[in-house]
């Protein structure tokens, strides 16, 4: 079953595979009412209710759950669309239904921010130039690579970073002195504080944040239990914040435009690497139940985890199997 692509319906064939085949998922399915994929009154999105379109869609994100790994995650791109004039926040309704099955839950809603968006003839609304993709997980123990996340911006991060200004952890210092710490503790404190300062000039940490007892608030309830016990015990706590911390959850693509493709909702492949990165390991097993052009196996490919795509429509089947060739030999999509 693994490295093709199966030519039909996600549900039927998902209902085929056993539980815990898959360690990721990664899909983007038709939006509602969106497109014509050619698939006639087949497949997701042509419904007549938005009601029916969540309903199908659900069944299969569930499908999708079963089939993943304890440890596994699950992503889902959907687009929002207007309907009489209104955003139909769909996307945000399915994840709402998602989670409500107590299954999986929400890790995080990655931003899709879009560089080259669809201009709007209507003058009374603003571009939409953004798309979720909703991050899933089973359980807590998910596999999470930020290390390998935007790997290749770390170097740029690092060269634009300003070299830090003379007056870094000033503010404290004075903090500090002007505190009902005891003695020892403003000691301790002023240590600390030295010691984080070096380490930002030495580029080991990008920045830090400190909190002192009596100065600042300490956190809501037992969010950050942690950190309020060490304020409370030691007076004081230096928050190092270094590049990984700073990774967003937001990324940058423009919609991609290739030769090679004219399916009409290709998903920008940098995205899809840049995720499978994160979420998976070499040699993982990754499905894309809604595989369209093959996007998804391309950038497994690409990155030596193993795929399987399911496609309701021959032509797009087709049209996957030859990129994937394509992107094999020469590797012209590798990031
Ligand atoms: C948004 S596109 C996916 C595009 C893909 N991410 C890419 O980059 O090429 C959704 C795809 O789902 C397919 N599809 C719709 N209903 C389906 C179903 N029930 N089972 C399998 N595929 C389906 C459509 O034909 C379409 O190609």
């Amino acid at each position: 079953m693994k490295n093709k692509i199966i030519l039909g319906d996600c549900l039927s064939i998902l209902k085929t595979i056993e539980n815990n085949t898959f360690d990721l998922v990664i899909t983007s399915p038709p939006y509602f009412q969106q497109r014509d994929y050619g698939n006639g009154n087949l497949g997701i999105g042509n419904e007549k209710t938005e009601e029916e379109y969540l309903e199908n869609l659900i069944n299969i994100f569930r499908e999708c759950v079963r089939v993943t790994n304890s440890d596994g995650v699950i992503v889902f791109n959907i687009g929002d669309k207007y309907i009489n004039g209104a955003l139909s926040l769909i996307p945000y309704k399915f994840a709402i239904r998602a989670i409500e099955d107590k299954k999986s839950f929400l890790v995080n809603q990655l931003t899709w921010s879009k560089l080259n968006p669809t201009p709007r003839q209507d003058q009374r609304k603003l571009i939409q130039s953004t798309e979720p993709f909703f991050i899933f997980a089973k359980s807590k123990d998910y596999y999470f690579d930020l290390n390998n996340y935007l790997k290749h911006l770390d170097h740029i991060n690092k060269n634009i970073r300003n070299s830090p200004s003379d007056k870094l952890g000033k503010k404290y210092f004075e903090l500090i002195n002007t505190s009902d710490l005891s003695e020892e503790q403003k000691s301790n404190a002023r240590k600390s504080l030295n010691e984080a300062i070096l380490s930002v000039h030495k580029g080991e940490i990008e920045s830090f944040r400190m909190k002192i007892n009596g100065i600042h608030k300490l956190a809501y309830g037992g969010q950050d239990g942690g950190r309020n016990n060490q304020i409370k015990n030691n007076g004081f706590t230096v928050i190092k914040i270094s590049g990984n911390k700073m990774k967003k959850d937001i990324i940058e693509s423009p919609v991609e435009i290739t030769r090679d493709n004219n399916h009409p909702a290709v998903y920008p492949i940098y995205i899809i690497q840049e995720l499978i990165k994160l979420l998976s390991k070499e040699d993982y097993f990754i499905l894309d139940p809604f595989c369209g052009s093959g996007t998804t196996c391309i950038a497994a490919n690409n990155l030596k985890r193993n795929y399987l795509g399911i496609e309701i429509n021959p032509e797009y089947v087709e049209l996957a199997n030859e990129r994937i060739k394509k992107s094999s030999c020469n590797q012209e999509f590798f990031i």
